[in-house]
This record gives C-alpha cells, sequence and structure tokens, in this order.
C-alpha cells in the first residue's frame, strides 16, 4: 500500500526537493509550511512518517514532535535540520525520533532512512478506526440528530466516541460546526471528563483505579501485572489494537477496592493473578 509522508519546512524548495525524491520512489508525499499547518493536516489524516524540520518560526519541530508523541502516536517522525550541533541532535533523540537528517543530504540519504523508518513498526499500532475509515454516514446522522437539542454535547460525543473510539482535534471541529458552539467549549467538555479521550484507544479499555481506596489495596501491583500480561505502558495499546491501558482516580466504587474497569464492564476486588484472568475472558 502507498505510504504517506508529510514533509513539514518553512522552506518550500526543501518540501519540493523531498517530494521530488520521496515521489519517484513510490511514496504519496504532502508538504506543510508551518506546525500549525503540521497539526491540522495530521488531525485529518493518518500519515506514516513525519520529516520535519527543527527550526520553524513560530511552533518549532521539537514542539511538534511533542504533540505528535502525545497525540498520534503511531506517526514515525524523522527530523532534519540545518543546525546540527551537538545539542539539537541530543534533544531530537531525547523526543524518540527514527532518524536525524543533517541538511543538506543527498537523495539516496532521505530515501534509505525513509525505507528503513517506514520498515519499523510505528510506537502503537495505527489505530483500527482511523479517521478516515469510521462510518462517515453515520457520524452525519449523529450530527444530524441533536444539532437542534441544545444541552445534548455530551451525549453527542458519547455516541461520536462509541462510533469511532476516540475525540481527535477535527473530529471535535466538526461537532462544534455542527452544534454551533465554539471549539473551545467542546475541548473543555472533552478534557474535563476521563470517560472521554483524544487518543486512540483498543478495542478494550483497560482502566485501573488508582485512587486511594484502590491503592492501599494494592491496585499498584495490579497495573504492574497488567503492564507485563499485555506488553504495554499506560496510555499505550497493544499491537493487536485488541486493549488499551490507562489508570483512573476514583471511580466511586470505592466499597469494591480495588477496582479495574473494562470498556464499561466493572471488576471490584481485584487482585494480580485475578487481573490476569479478567484480560482472558475478552480475549
Ligand atoms: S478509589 Fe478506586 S473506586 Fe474509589
Amino acid at each position: 500500500m502507498e505510504k504517506n509522508v508529510l514533509v513539514v519546512d518553512d522552506d518550500e524548495v526543501i518540501i519540493r526537493s523531498c517530494e521530488a525524491v520521496l515521489s519517484g520512489e513510490g511514496f504519496k508525499v504532502t508538504g506543510a509550511t508551518s506546525s500549525k499547518d503540521a497539526m491540522n493536516l495530521i488531525d485529518d489524516r493518518v500519515f506514516d512518517l513525519v520529516i520535519t524540520d527543527l527550526i520553524m518560526p513560530t511552533i518549532d519541530g521539537f514542539e511538534l514532535i511533542k504533540w505528535i508523541n502525545e497525540h498520534h502516536q503511531y506517526t514515525r517522525v524523522i527530523a532534519m535540520t540545518g543546525y546540527s550541533s551537538k545539542a539539537v541532535l541530543r534533544d531530537a533523540i531525547a523526543l524518540d525520533i527514527m532518524d536525524f537528517l543533517p541538511k543538506p543530504f543527498f537523495p539516496h540519504t532521505l530515501t534509505e532512512a525513509v525505507t528503513k523508518a517506514l520498515n519499523t513498526p510505528p510506537k502503537v499500532p495505527v489505530p483500527t478506526k482511523a479517521v478516515e475509515t469510521y462510518d462517515k454516514a453515520k457520524f452525519q446522522s449523529i450530527l444530524q440528530k441533536y444539532r437542534q437539542r441544545p444541552g445534548s454535547l455530551i451525549i453527542v460525543l458519547q455516541e461520536v466516541q462509541e462510533l469511532i473510539g476516540y475525540l481527535p482535534a477535527s473530529v471535535q471541529k466538526i461537532i462544534a460546526k455542527a452544534m454551533k458552539i465554539p471549539v473551545s467549549e467542546v475541548h473543555a467538555v472533552v478534557s474535563f471528563y476521563s470517560y472521554f479521550t483524544m487518543k486512540p484507544m483498543g478495542k478494550y479499555n483497560v482502566r485501573v483505579c488508582l485512587g486511594t481506596a484502590c491503592y492501599v489495596k494494592r491496585a499498584d501491583e495490579i497495573l504492574e501485572k497488567l503492564k507485563e500480561t499485555m506488553g504495554v505502558n499506560e496510555g499505550e495499546i497493544t499491537h493487536d489494537s485488541l486493549f488499551s491501558l490507562e489508570t483512573v482516580r476514583c471511580i466511586g466504587a470505592c466499597g469494591l477496592a480495588p477496582v479495574v474497569l473494562v470498556g464499561t464492564d466493572t471488576f471490584g476486588s481485584v487482585d494480580p493473578a485475578k487481573a490476569k484472568e479478567i484480560l482472558s475472558e475478552y480475549r
């Protein structure tokens, strides 16, 4: 399948040069001349790889990479810069990039770096219901159903999250427009309720309560057992996209402590061994 590569550089000549080299190798290349434009593009479609300059005005490449790591962890990143000091290299590597290209570089250096990066699995799998693949007709029918009903934002967000699996910024923008409210209002609600997520989730989202009542009953050991069994850390998705792992603070079921949630199912009096058994029920 054709791989999508986004090249981000405030110098259009660099974008065009990368495009000339990479499209000749069969890659589909899109360009962005600012981090802001890049963020909008990344919110709207899945890129297999982002190649970004580091020194750019307003939002630099370091900030862009941090944002990608937080919101689109499945996107691989290569950094490039004409200011390749040891400090820049060290700071870029600390952001867990896949490669570093000091400018200027030879065409074959770029092709080799891109091919190598794309042959490496992403840090987390691309969400199965990525932004392009969800049922857009159903999404529109949800918006249609509630757009004339004031105060129905939460229910819209619930239904859309059920449909897509998460609420990326691009989806929040469409919801805000349909409901005729500021996107900041949608974002505030999504950020406030722990039920809503802006990150892609596995088919089953596993949440371990680390509130006080659960913590004193060894919830931290349950979390460690789940990490070990699933092979992921908090905030990550298993490679088969079946599970994602999160922690939450008190869900109001302290009498059942320690508590683990799998999707909407609640399990009480869990211990590390039972946590492992619970996972196997969903496999
Ligand atoms: S502390 Fe875990 S449910 Fe209250």
